[in-house]
């Protein structure tokens, strides 16, 4: 499995405006996450777990900045972005230090680092994260018990396939808690924004994967992609339902950890909102093939450049016919504390 990171060289920042609109809608629970965090004795440390290139963050960051200086005068802030050894982090620390809304701007008594490891393992020492923020990473998978053999979306996987994946993405979940645990001060908040299924089992991205899909299956029937390879193109990722999201809080398997706020909900896609003020087919196919290619490319693609402009271009072309596979994500938003005492 190819790591899944981001399409890099600021790609990924450029294609992204669909995270960052549905991350919005967890600005009022990341208020009240800042309101009740316990704060520790020395700096601060404010964690953004899977950040990738870090424009979709700037805005959570500052805030947090603000709000916590609010409360807590003079007290140095350490900002640590965490993410996959492979990510792009370059582009990270140019934001940082070019771009106007860097967080880092009029904040003298903000710090910047980055973490290059998978947040399922340890990252930061015990007892010393007072906020940590993480959004659309944490349905990316650290595994894949196998590629999806019929499709490149494991949500559409054959049912023996879907249980060992299943089994992954729960591990993983397990993991993640287990590890901010130990990291998070008592009294400590994490806010996270994940992509998710409903009740019915949909994520928004099924009709999007059915054409790429299809692509690819026509990109083999052409010769231009082999069908070994593309037996092999998984995306690992796996969205996760309401319960098994709950599942850790209710077996009292983590018994430091409160699941305070809970919501999945369709989130809006601004890609779609502006396809249905101005009717451009065009804008909209590019908007999508580009969030696409951002999330996606480097786990079916790696390096290969032709083929990721190739199926980019089938991809746009397909998205202009039939403008309806574009949908709002569905996404589980949450404020988990670590218990006091
Ligand atoms: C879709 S991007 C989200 C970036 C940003 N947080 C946002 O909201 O736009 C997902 C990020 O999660 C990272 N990621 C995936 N699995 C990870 C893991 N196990 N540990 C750390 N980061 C991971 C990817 O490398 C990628 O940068």
């Amino acid at each position: 499995m190819r790591q899944p990171i981001m399409q890099g060289r600021g790609y990924y920042n450029a294609h992204s405006s669909l995270q960052a609109r549905s991350a919005e809608e967890a600005d009022a629970m990341l208020e009240r996450a800042l309101a009740a965090a316990a704060l520790p004795e020395g700096p601060i440390t404010i964690a953004d777990f899977g950040s990738s290139q870090g424009r979709n963050s700037m805005r959570q960051i500052a805030l947090a900045l603000d709000r916590l200086a609010a409360r807590a005068a003079h007290k140095d802030m350490m900002v640590v972005h965490t993410d996959l050894p492979g990510s792009d982090f370059t582009s990270l620390f140019q934001l940082l230090e070019t771009e106007p809304h860097s967080y880092l701007r009029g904040r003298e008594r903000a710090f910047a680092s980055a973490i290059g490891r998978s947040f399922y393992e340890r990252l930061l020492p015990a007892d010393s994260l007072a906020i940590g923020w993480s959004s659309f990473a944490l349905h990316w998978l650290s595994a894949l018990p196998q590629p999806v053999g019929a499709h490149i979306w494991p949500v559409l996987a054959a049912p023996d396939e879907a249980r060992s994946l299943a089994e992954v993405a729960a591990r993983d979940w397990h993991s993640f808690l287990s590890h901010r645990a130990e990291e998070l001060v008592p009294g400590g908040q994490l806010v996270l924004v994940i992509g998710a299924m409903d009740d019915s089992g949909a994520t928004g991205l099924e009709p999007l994967m059915d054409m790429a899909n299809g692509v690819l299956t026509k990109l083999v029937a052409e010769g231009r992609l082999s069908a070994e390879e593309h037996a092999t193109m998984t995306i690992p990722a796996r969205p996760r339902m309401r319960d098994e999201f709950t599942a850790p809080f209710e077996k009292g398997e983590l018994p430091r950890l409160g699941l305070e706020e809970f919501v999945i909900a369709q989130t809006p896609n601004p890609a779609l909102l502006r396809w249905q003020e101005t009717g451009d087919t065009t804008a909209l196919a590019a908007d999508i093939t580009g969030f696409f290619i951002a999330a996606f490319g480097p786990s079916l693609f790696g390096d290969n450049d032709g083929l990721r402009e190739l199926f980019a271009s089938r991809l746009a072309a397909e998205i202009a016919l039939a403008p309806e596979v574009a949908r709002p994500l569905v996404t589980a938003t949450m404020r988990i504390s670590r218990r006091r005492g």
